[in-house]
């Protein structure tokens, strides 16, 4: 069933969001038959545009980030006579009135009142004040209607994402904000509820019983992008950890929901984050990482250091890599180390999610070695490779028992060809249907900055002199391998599975 009536405010429409992510993912909803049958998009940008124009400059960009490619299907145009460039200053507030005009004409032309929706796909500063000023706006009142959008980072720390929630809980009721985490929209990510609650096969052995530690790595192979002024005041902890990496550690550790309510979901997955053991500042050094990428070959061209890029600092004493061990305190995990990963100019780019099985409790198999129990293990990858993989042990055929790891795999790609939609296509498409199962809410936020800020606090007051570095193309600094190296243990990389 398709969405009632909306609009979209697209606040940053002339951005690189908008033009890589946003605008591709509704041109994809349209070509599937999930926009709403009367709809409008309103790009909203401080460089002038015509409408003709911002389309083509759209266009531009479906063209080169949409999945699907060369098959755009030939319905560009009509999807383009959909939107519209407004353009106005987010800080003037007589401008708002733009807005609402748009509104009034589009209820008048429909014949009903639509869903608002405004995306603020903005830099985190602007954040405010256009939120504030939409705040003022009456449509803003109609809590069933009308809602906005937040794109992470969604603070600096904890005190700033708190600001910024009682800041939007002020002007909008709860079920109004949508804070986009878009791993939470990848399929693969979405999976692990499938998985773990649709069978009655894993959820007996997903305990501390049955399972010895869990690994979760999001490699990247790219650099800053020419993110640098963004990413020296971010470093790999807060953009990558924070949000993206603890949601997925969420959904793997969390207990049953009992249903699909957007809050018995958020409620669930917030008991984990309350249930991370706090590492006090002096534990930070056994329990978190960082390094910096040093100049170096990626991929066979020469890159230079972190501390060369453009927009930062020679001196920089921002994290591009980020390693932590977690604990979490409860029944289900007590005693169950939670490795995490994530850096720039890593060896490949690849996420994913590895359950260590236990050895089995006696091994009465003469020509194994003491670590062979170690290829008993789950592993879900989230991309690029999408699958879910079991690797156990099993006799080679031959006349001696002698055992050798083997997989079994289901391939999602396999299974769902380019159909597969982009995180950006089902988050959108929930926020037309007031869906927020897949979004933070402020509680999550606000949790999820606890766990990191010991950590955030102890390195920023490091001295910079003594950043460990890593080579591009690597796996991160050598403390990473120590890290796990210290409980007996080794990163799983998807290439060495
Ligand atoms: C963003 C980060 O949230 O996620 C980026 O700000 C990062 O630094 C990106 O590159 C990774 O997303 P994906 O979907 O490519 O894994």
């Amino acid at each position: 069933k398709r969405p009632p009536a909306s609009i979209l405010f697209i606040f940053g429409g002339s951005g690189d969001l908008n033009y890589r992510k946003l605008t591709p993912a509704l041109y994809n909803l349209f070509l599937d038959d999930w926009m709403p049958e009367q709809f409008a998009i309103a790009g909203i940008g401080r460089s002038p545009y015509t409408d003709e124009a911002y389309r083509q400059h759209l266009l531009d960009g479906v063209t080169k980030f949409s999945r699907r490619k060369g098959k755009l299907n030939g319905h560009w145009t009509d999807f383009s006579q959909h939107v519209n460039y407004l353009q106005m200053d987010g800080d003037d507030a007589e401008a708002y009135s733009l807005i609402t005009d748009l509104v009034k004409a589009k209820e008048a032309e429909w014949g009903v009142h639509p869903n608002v929706v405004f995306y603020l796909a903005v830099a985190p500063q602007l954040v405010p004040s256009i939120a504030s000023k939409l705040g003022g706006l009456n449509i803003c009142s109609d809590t069933s209607s009308t809602r906005i959008v937040v794109e992470k980072p969604f603070g600096h720390d904890l005190k700033s994402a708190h600001e910024l929630n009682a800041l939007l809980t002020g002007m909008f009721a709860e079920e109004q904000i949508f804070r986009i985490d878009h791993y939470l929209g990848k399929e693969t990510v979405q999976n692990i509820l499938a998985l773990r609650f649709a069978n009655a096969l894993f959820e007996p052995v997903w305990n501390r019983n049955y399972i010895d530690h869990i690994q979760i790595t999001a490699a990247e192979s790219v650099g800053l992008e020419g993110r640098g002024g963004y990413f020296e005041h971010a470093g790999a902890l807060r953009d990558m950890v924070q949000n993206h990496i603890l949601q997925i550690l969420c959904m793997v550790a969390m207990e049953a929901p009992v249903s699909f309510d957007a809050n018995e979901i958020r409620n669930k997955k917030v008991d984990v984050l309350n249930a991370i053991r706090r590492i006090s500042h002096e534990q930070v050094h056994d329990f978190a990482v960082r390094g910096q990428y040093s100049s170096g070959w990626k991929k066979g061209e020469k890159v230079v250091g972190y501390r060369e890029e453009t927009g930062v600092s020679p001196q920089s004493n921002i994290d591009t890599f980020a390693a932590a061990k977690f604990y979490i305190d409860n029944w289900r995990w007590q005693g169950v180390p939670f490795y995490v990963r994530t850096g720039k100019y890593l060896n490949q780019k690849a996420t994913h999610i590895t359950l260590q099985f236990k050895p089995a409790p006696h091994y009465a198999f003469p020509n194994e070695s003491a670590e062979s129990w170690r290829s008993n293990r789950l592993t879900i990858s989230i991309q690029p490779n999408m699958d879910i993989s079991i690797r156990f042990q099993a006799k080679r055929p031959g006349q001696t028992m002698t055992l050798d790891p083997v997989d079994m795999k289901f391939n999602y790609e396999e299974a769902e060809g380019e159909h597969a939609p982009e995180a950006y296509e089902t988050l959108l498409l929930d926020v037309m249907e007031g869906d927020a199962t897949l979004f933070m809410r402020a509680d999550q936020v606000e949790a999820a900055w606890k766990v990191i800020m010991p950590i955030l606090e102890t390195w920023e007051n490091r001295k910079p002199q003594d950043f460990p570095n890593y080579a591009p193309d690597s796996w991160g600094p050598d403390g990473s391998d120590a890290l796990l190296a210290r409980d007996g243990h080794t990163w799983i990389n998807y290439i060495n599975t």
